[in-house]
């Protein structure tokens, strides 16, 4: 892999981020810059740029969860590398954050998935993610000006399963998880099923079964694109051991797992597992190809005629 439309490409990673960093610096045989990103005494940023960035194309590798304590220095190192001389800046933020908030739920509220996105476009020339949660947002493009770039974890969770999971049936908590669900279970070919969520606070959520196939043999694979608190998986899991079925493996994209939720899924689970986008115990699918991967899509279509490396 090798990246012929940027400009001597280099990746300045953001404290947590360091062995994903590698990863994506291998696969993309690109350079690993220094900087130090740092909090003064009295809890505010700084940074440090130690590498010329001059009219090279700059990749800042962040995964957002825990956006509000992460955005700021973050945005501080864009801003560095610009003033640095940086030809292009792009984020690879493996997880990206607020897409959830995607809609005015109650008067007063704000669409904060627009608000966010705004915030990166003013800072960025292009952005990569993993999996964002479009639901009444269809595309990345209805929010962001800059070019950026969706790549899917199917594939990745789809191997894993086949290679752990002898006879699974994939099922999806909510209506939502449809688009991974059906995507993973056609590449195992197995049988897959969505249940009815309805979430009626922060934590408290129902989960409806209905067309579910009689209990058997195989393993229930629930699949979601977050964890969070836990709730939808937990009732998920809880819904299936009382109409018989086994005990769920847990799978997931993004492993945010608020406060204890992670505890409270093992116990119901026979496993928890995730990708990698978020770093967490239960990371055992890594992501960093598709990383690559877009990364290329990204430069290829948004800058065909860059210099070569
Ligand atoms: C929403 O529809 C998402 O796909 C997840 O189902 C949701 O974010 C999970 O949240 P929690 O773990 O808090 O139930």
């Amino acid at each position: 892999m090798g990246l012929k439309s940027l400009t001597d490409p280099v990746v300045l990673t953001m404290p947590g981020n360091e062995r994903q960093a590698a990863a994506l610096c291998a696969l993309l045989q690109a350079k690993t810059g220094k900087a130090i990103v740092r909090h003064f005494p009295d809890g505010e940023s700084a940074v440090r740029l130690q590498e010329d960035l001059w009219g090279r194309d700059v990749m800042i590798l962040c995964t957002l969860d825990h956006p509000d304590a992460k955005l700021l220095p973050l945005l501080w190192l864009a801003a560095a590398a610009r003033e640095n001389g940086a030809a292009r800046i792009g984020l690879v933020a493996p997880y990206l954050p607020y897409k959830r908030q995607d809609n005015i739920f109650a008067p007063g509220e704000i669409v904060s998935a627009r608000h966010f996105a705004a915030l990166l476009c003013d800072h960025f020339d292009w952005l990569v993610t993993v999996d964002p949660h479009l639901h009444r947002i269809a595309n990345l493009s209805d929010i962001f000006s800059i070019p950026a770039v969706a790549v899917h974890a199917a594939t990745a969770i789809a191997r894993w399963i086949r290679a752990n999971v002898p006879a699974p049936l994939i099922v999806g908590p909510d209506e939502e998880s449809r688009q991974w669900v059906e995507d993973i279970a056609s590449r195992c070919q197995a049988m897959s099923v969505v249940l009815e969520k309805q979430r009626t606070g922060d934590t408290t959520v129902r989960i409806v079964a209905r067309g579910l196939p009689r209990a058997d043999d195989r393993t229930p694979v629930l699949v979601d694109d977050i964890v969070s608190t836990g709730r939808t998986m937990q009732e998920a899991a809880r819904r299936l051991c009382e109409l018989g079925f086994r005990r769920p493996l847990c799978v997931a994209v993004h492993a945010l797992f608020a406060g204890s939720a992670y505890g409270e899924l093992r116990a119901l689970a026979t496993d928890v597992v995730s990708c990698d986008t978020i770093g967490h115990p239960s990371n055992r699918i890594a992501i960093a190809e598709l990383l690559a991967a877009g990364v290329e899509t990204v430069s290829r279509q948004a800058f065909p005629g860059g210099a070569m490396v």
